[in-house]
C-alpha cells in the first residue's frame, strides 16, 4: 500500500506518521521542481477550500490561495467577520454547513479545540492554518528548508530559542518524527506545553534529542539550525509588558550566535519583530528566513493535492 492520505484532517504533526511526512516533503519537491506540470494538469480543478481566518495572515494566506490556484481549485476566503463562525451560530453548525458546500476547510484559530471541532462535524479533511497549540504547515515548510539547506534531517541540531509556543511545539514533534535534535532555551513561565515535552520524552530515540532549558547559551551550543519566533503570539497582545521583560536575554544577536556551529542557518517563520532578533542576524548570511517563508507555498501545495 502507497501513502493514502485522500480525505484526512491535518490539525497537528502527530496526525502523521514518519513515512507520511517524508513523502509530503518530496512531493513538495517535486512541486517546487516541476511546478508547470501541475499547472497543466490541474489536479485539484472543480474542487474548493473554505478558508477560515480568525487571526491575520500574510504567507499562509497567499501560499494556500496561489497553491489551489495553481492546482486549478478555488480558495475561499472567510474572515473573522464573514462568517457566523461561533457568534451567530455554533461552531459545529458552521462545520457541517461548510462540509456539505466545500471539498475541504483550513482554519486559523485562536483554540485548538476550534479546529477539532471542525474536523469533527465538518465530514471533509480540515487543515490546521495555527492554532493556539499547533501550526503543521510551518512545520512541514522548516523541515522542508533544514533539509535543503543542509542536505539531511537526521540528527541535525536545532536551537529554538525564546517561546515555547505553538511553532516550537510543531518542531518537537518534527523533531522526533524525523530524527532530528533539539534544544530548546526558554524563560522559565514560557516552557513547551507539558503535553508535547511528555511525549517526546516518551518517544525520543535517547533523553538527549530533545531537551529543554532555561539557559539561552547552553541551548545554542554548537547548534546548526537557530529558530526563534515572535515573543507576542496573535493575541497575547495584552502581555506585550510582562512578556518582553521577561525574555530578556533571549535575542537572537551576534553575542548569542557565536556559540553554534560555524555554518548554522538563521530560521523564523515571519512576521517578526526586533525584539527576538537583531537585524545584522536575520539579513544576514547565515539567514534563510526567506527561502523559508517561500517553502510555505510549495509543502501546503503538496499538502493540499493530497488531502483533496
Ligand atoms: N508564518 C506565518 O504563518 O505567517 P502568516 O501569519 O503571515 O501567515
Ligand atoms: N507564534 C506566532 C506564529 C505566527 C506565524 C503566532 O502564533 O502568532
Amino acid at each position: 500500500m502507497g501513502i493514502q492520505m485522500k480525505g484526512r484532517s491535518l490539525l497537528t504533526l502527530l496526525d502523521l506518521e514518519s513515512e507520511e511526512i517524508r513523502f509530503l516533503l518530496d512531493e513538495s519537491k517535486a512541486f517546487k521542481q516541476n511546478k508547470s506540470k501541475y499547472i497543466q494538469a490541474q489536479p485539484l480543478k472543480g474542487k474548493t477550500l473554505g478558508m477560515i481566518f480568525q487571526k491575520r495572515s500574510t504567507r499562509t494566506r497567499v501560499s494556500t490561495e496561489t497553491a489551489m490556484a495553481e492546482l486549478g481549485g478555488h480558495a475561499l476566503f472567510l474572515g473573522k467577520d464573514d462568517i457566523q463562525l461561533g457568534v451567530n451560530e455554533s461552531l459545529s453548525d458552521t462545520a457541517i454547513v461548510l462540509g456539505r458546500m466545500v471539498s475541504a476547510v483550513l482554519a486559523r484559530v485562536y483554540a485548538h479545540s476550534t479546529v477539532e471541532t471542525l474536523a469533527k462535524h465538518a465530514g471533509v479533511p480540515v487543515i490546521n492554518a495555527l492554532s493556539d497549540q499547533y501550526h503543521p504547515l510551518q512545520g512541514l515548510a522548516d523541515i522542508l528548508t533544514i533539509e535543503e539547506h543542509l542536505g539531511r534531517l537526521k540528527n541535525v541540531k536545532i536551537a529554538w530559542i525564546g517561546d515555547g509556543n505553538n511553532v516550537c511545539h510543531t518542531l518537537m514533534i518534527a523533531s522526533i518524527k524525523m530524527g532530528m535534535k533539539m534544544q530548546i532555551g526558554t524563560p522559565v513561565d514560557y516552557m513547551p506545553d507539558i503535553s508535547i515535552i511528555d511525549y517526546c520524552n516518551t518517544n525520543a530515540s535517547s533523553p538527549e534529542q530533545v531537551v529543554v532549558t532555561n539557559d539561552p547559551i547552553a541551548a545554542v551550543e554548537d547548534a546548526e539550525v537557530i529558530v526563534t519566533d515572535t515573543f507576542i503570539s496573535m493575541g497575547q497582545e495584552a502581555e506585550t509588558k510582562e512578556k518582553l521583560r521577561k525574555f530578556e536575554g533571549f535575542q537572537v544577536n551576534q553575542e548569542l550566535v557565536e556559540h553554534a556551529a560555524k555554518n548554522y542557518i538563521f530560521m523564523h517563520c515571519l512576521p517578526r519583530h526586533k525584539e527576538e532578533v537583531t537585524d545584522d542576524i536575520i539579513y544576514g548570511s547565515h539567514s534563510v528566513v526567506f527561502d523559508e517563508a517561500e517553502n510555505r507555498l510549495h509543502t501546503v501545495a503538496a499538502v493540499l493535492n493530497n488531502v483533496i
